[in-house]
């Protein structure tokens, strides 16, 4: 057996959306490190293109593209661009992801607020899947994968937006394995628990990661690198039977507000 092989992932055309910082970010570089070609996209442009020079600078492929997931056409330009930059698309990283942090009082939110969420959190990730997927069929090699969240399985006081959309994911995810699996496709989710992003940082108090950290057995916050590892591990050859599946990525805990 060839440990290497397991995890390599050269001639793949791998995409991400929100790949410009965080969890998509470590997701690009841990993909292209195991040799595929990046398409990094972000609403952000200029935070793509950073990623994108870095991965060049250490002598990976890759290209960046403006994408913002709220965005029908953005979305679809985004799997043109990958057909046109690199021939393919073989995995998709659904990473892109807003909400939670214990700010969705039921009563204070209003509908637009939740078709927000819901756009960007379950719209975007199917569409892209429907966009990827005769691509990923035709090429012969296809894994999907979803940043979802502790949240899709946990309970917590408002977070019953965010939550539900990510166990949509979740549940997506576990039937769309029925319809993927005979094409060759596989779609699995990584659930973090709270990692240490920009996006944890604007609602961490000592006194939330304090509480985090009294139900975390390993005994710290997650690194962007620990989630990028399961990443990986989904689109690599070495989880080829694996579908249909929530990775939880938490230090082994239940942290509410992740
Ligand atoms: N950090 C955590 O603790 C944690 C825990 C559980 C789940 N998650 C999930 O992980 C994923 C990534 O989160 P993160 O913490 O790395 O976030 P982050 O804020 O660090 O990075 C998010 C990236 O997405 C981009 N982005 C924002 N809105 C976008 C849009 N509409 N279209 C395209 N790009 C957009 C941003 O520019 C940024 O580069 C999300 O789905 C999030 O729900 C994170």
């Amino acid at each position: 057996m060839n440990i290497d092989s397991l995890f390599d992932l050269t001639g793949k055309v791998a995409v991400v959306t929100g790949g410009g910082d965080g969890i998509g970010k470590a997701s690009c570089e841990i993909l292209a490190a195991a040799g595929a070609s990046v398409i990094v996209s972000d609403i952000s442009l200029e935070k793509a293109q950073s990623v994108t020079d870095g991965i060049i600078a250490s002598g990976g492929k890759s290209a960046a593209v403006e994408c913002n997931v709220l965005n029908s056409a953005d979305l679809k330009n985004l799997i043109n661009f990958a057909v046109a930059t690199f021939g393919t698309v073989n995995i998709l990283v659904n990473n892109t992801g807003i909400g939670g942090g214990g700010r969705e009082n039921p009563f204070k939110i209003d509908r637009a607020y939740v078709e927000r969420i819901y756009a960007i959190n379950v719209f975007a990730p199917w569409q892209l899947c429907k966009l990827a997927a005769p691509h990923m069929q035709k090429s012969g090699y296809g894994s999907i994968i979803n940043i979802t969240s502790m949240s899709s399985i946990n309970n917590s006081p408002d977070m019953a937006i965010y939550g539900s959309s990510k166990a949509a994911l979740n549940h997506m995810a576990s039937n769309l394995a029925f319809d993927y699996g005979p094409m060759g496709i596989r779609i699995n989710n990584v659930g973090p628990g709270a990692t240490r992003t920009h996006a944890l940082a604007s609602v961490l108090t000592p006194e939330i990661e304090a509480r985090m950290l009294a139900h975390t057995p390993i005994h710290r916050l997650g690194e962007v690198s620990d989630i990028a590892g399961a990443v990986l591990y989904f689109a690599a050859p070495v989880s080829a039977w694996v579908s249909g599946q929530t990775l939880m990525v938490n230090g082994g805990g239940v942290q509410t507000l992740d």
